[in-house]
């Protein structure tokens, strides 16, 4: 009999990678999903997707389960700064019920999609006893849901929680996003012959392909508890961390073109490398993947026309869309119907 996993958020850019990663390694799978961005997910008989707010989750939604990947967030800082209020009910305190509601009725595992981000910009190499020092609600959100499994195992849950500062990821998703670093650089080098880089091109930042997270997802789904339980992991590689001008040059060399940008936005000093020895040594983990071959599938993709760099690629572009339809629909619609 295969295990039960509950994926919030399953239908998004490293959900729709991680499900069908999960079944092939023998779990069943059962996403929660506003499905945002449309159903990514394959159809099979080892998935069961429910459409659902994680703001509603309830107990019944987690029945039979063994682990719990919280992923369902808004899901980068730009959008968690369209409605902060929101941001923090989804990011932070939907997450602290449901560590609640997985603790109560037996769940094993629950596993946290947190972010690097949360350390902010600081020098040096930041690992995870270092200060945090988040700059933005989405980043306070996810340091907030980090505390609150924290606090559910000081006070002696069964539950198992991890968290998982996760690294900028790169790589081919079914809901593709291109608006982080490697994918919009692809995309740029793709359509424009040229990368749209960020001035001034010296700052660092760590990164991690969307297959490899995925692995490390399975690895402490599998680890023994005493290694997860109560524990933080950097998720990423050190060799990952990466200045934004040489990932630049990694994408182009990955596409087989002439390396050429274009400069954006105002000088962006912000930095930061992350140590991830731990995930390493307790984990095992090791990256199968690397920007030079993650821009190289995505350019491919591109190519054959399998993606497309359409509204539903772009995060914040889409919910602002989504949220002035709902302003039309209030105003054309006071009682909810159209004719
Ligand atoms: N992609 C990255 O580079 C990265 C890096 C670090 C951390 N993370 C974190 O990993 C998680 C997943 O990121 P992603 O890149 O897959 O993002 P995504 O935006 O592609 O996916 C988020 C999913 O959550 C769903 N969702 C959003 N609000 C919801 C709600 N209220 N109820 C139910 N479902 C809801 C969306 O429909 C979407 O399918 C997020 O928590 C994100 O902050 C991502």
């Amino acid at each position: 009999m295969r295990k039960l996993v509950v994926v919030t958020g399953g239908s998004g850019y490293i959900g729709s990678v991680l499900c069908p990663l999960l079944v092939e390694a023998g779990y069943r799978v059962r996403v929660l999903d506003r499905f945002f961005f449309g159903n990514t997910i394959p159809d099979s008989e080892n998935i069961e997707k429910i459409k659902i707010d994680s703001r509603q989750i309830m107990q019944s939604h987690l029945q039979g389960a063994y682990a719990v990947l919280d992923l369902a967030a808004l899901s980068n800082d730009p959008a968690g700064e369209l409605d902060p209020v929101k941001t923090l009910d989804i990011n932070y305190r939907a997450r602290r019920r449901l560590q609640e509601l997985a603790s109560d009725i037996g769940v094993e595992r629950y596993i946290l999609a947190s972010s690097c981000s949360i350390y902010g910009f600081q020098d040096g190499i930041l690992d995870e006893n270092s200060p945090t020092n988040p700059l933005t609600t989405y980043a306070e959100a996810n340091l907030r849901a980090e505390e609150s499994a924290l606090q559910l195992h000081a006070n002696g849950t069964d539950l198992a929680v991890t968290l998982f500062r996760q690294a900028t990821m790169y790589g081919l998703s079914p809901r593709m996003r291109f608006d982080i670093a490697v994918n919009g650089m692809t995309l740029g080098m793709w359509q424009n012959g040229t990368i749209p880089m960020l001035r001034d091109g010296t700052q660092w930042r760590p990164f991690i392909h969307i297959r490899d997270t995925s692995k490390a997802f399975i690895l402490a789904l599998n680890a023994k508890r005493e290694l997860i339980a109560g524990e933080r992991f950097n998720v990423g590689c050190k060799e990952q961390n990466y200045q934004i001008m040489q990932l630049g040059e990694l994408v182009a060399e990955g596409i087989g073109k002439k390396f050429d940008f274009t400069w954006y936005g105002d000088p962006d000093h912000r930095s930061y490398q992350v140590n991830f020895d731990k995930v390493k040594d307790v984990l095992g983990f090791t990256p199968d993947w690397t920007p030079l071959e993650g821009a190289k599938e995505i350019a491919d993709a591109l190519e054959s026309g399998t993606v497309k760099p359409d509204i539903y690629t772009k995060t914040l572009a889409w919910y602002t869309e989504l949220i002035e339809w709902e302003k039309r629909m209030k105003d054309l619609a006071p009682d909810g119907n159209i004719l």
